[in-house]
């Protein structure tokens, strides 16, 4: 596994959570963020924004997004683009990069931006644990807060624990569209496990495991370096 201990005398740590869906990237970006101060840049995010506020590109994702299929790499590309130069402590990419063209394409920026990524955490998880989280999950869309049915319930059913106000049932968390999702993510999203490895850059942790002990795992991994 690849060394972290250039993060020892480093303050800032540029990451990205790599892993199908359902398997936790969001849920522990919330964790790292808060525990570093980074960023957190997720595409999926973004587009969600774009179709809630009916942009152009928006319309044009939503079709995309609800069929479980990739929206083309220049787009979500030209996203992280936008924001990733105005994080002064780092950042996490989570859903992104999901293809080798997209990584290539984030390799260039980071050269150009002088911002090498740190680290690449894989979330290593059965299959057969996925279909479950994602079809009991829960949003809170306006600040991204996520909750599961059974293994992460609101305190009041329905509604976020903070504002009181109501939860969705993403389009996309149905069995249907998972199943398209996770062809999707083999046949594209897989390949960069291999790609990130070449680079020295992966890290696996076991995200089939309670969310407490899998932020355990990427927190020691990620401040082991700091002490
Ligand atoms: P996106 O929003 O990125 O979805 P995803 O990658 O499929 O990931 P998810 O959000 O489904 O899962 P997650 O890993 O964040 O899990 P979470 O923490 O919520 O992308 C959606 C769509 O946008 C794509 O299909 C595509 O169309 C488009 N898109 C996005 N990025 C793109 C890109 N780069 N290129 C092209 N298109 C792109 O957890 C899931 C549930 O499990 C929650 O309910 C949670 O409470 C629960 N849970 C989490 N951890 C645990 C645990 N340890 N134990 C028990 N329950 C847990």
């Amino acid at each position: 596994m690849a060394s972290l201990d250039h993060l020892k005398t480093q303050a800032e740590r540029r990451l990205i959570f790599l892993g199908p869906a359902g398997c936790g990237k969001g849920t522990q970006s919330a964790v790292v963020k808060e525990a570093f101060k980074l960023n957190h840049l997720s595409t999926g995010d973004m587009l969600r924004e774009a179709v809630a506020a009916g942009t152009d590109l928006g319309k044009k994702a939503k079709a995309i997004m609800d069929a479980g299929e990739l929206v083309s790499d220049s787009i979500v590309l030209g996203l992280v683009e936008q924001k990733i130069s105005s994080c002064p402590n780092g950042f996490i990419l989570d859903g992104f990069p999901r293809t080798v063209a997209q990584a290539e394409g984030l390799s260039e920026l980071t050269k150009k931006l002088n911002t090498p990524i740190d680290a690449v955490i894989l979330f290593d998880i059965d299959e057969d644990l996925l279909l479950r989280r994602v079809c009991g999950r829960r949003v809170h869309a306006p600040s991204g807060r996520v909750y599961h049915i059974e293994f992460n319930p609101p305190k009041v059913e329905g509604k976020d624990d903070i504002t009181g106000e109501p939860l969705i049932h993403r389009k996309d968390d149905n069995e249907e569209t998972f199943k398209k999702r996770m062809a999707v993510y083999k046949s594209e999203t897989a390949p960069l496990i291999d790609y990130y490895t070449k680079a020295n850059l992966l890290h696996r942790i076991d995200a089939s495991k309670p969310t407490a002990d899998v932020s355990k795992a990427i927190l020691s991994l990620l401040c082991a370096a700091t002490h």
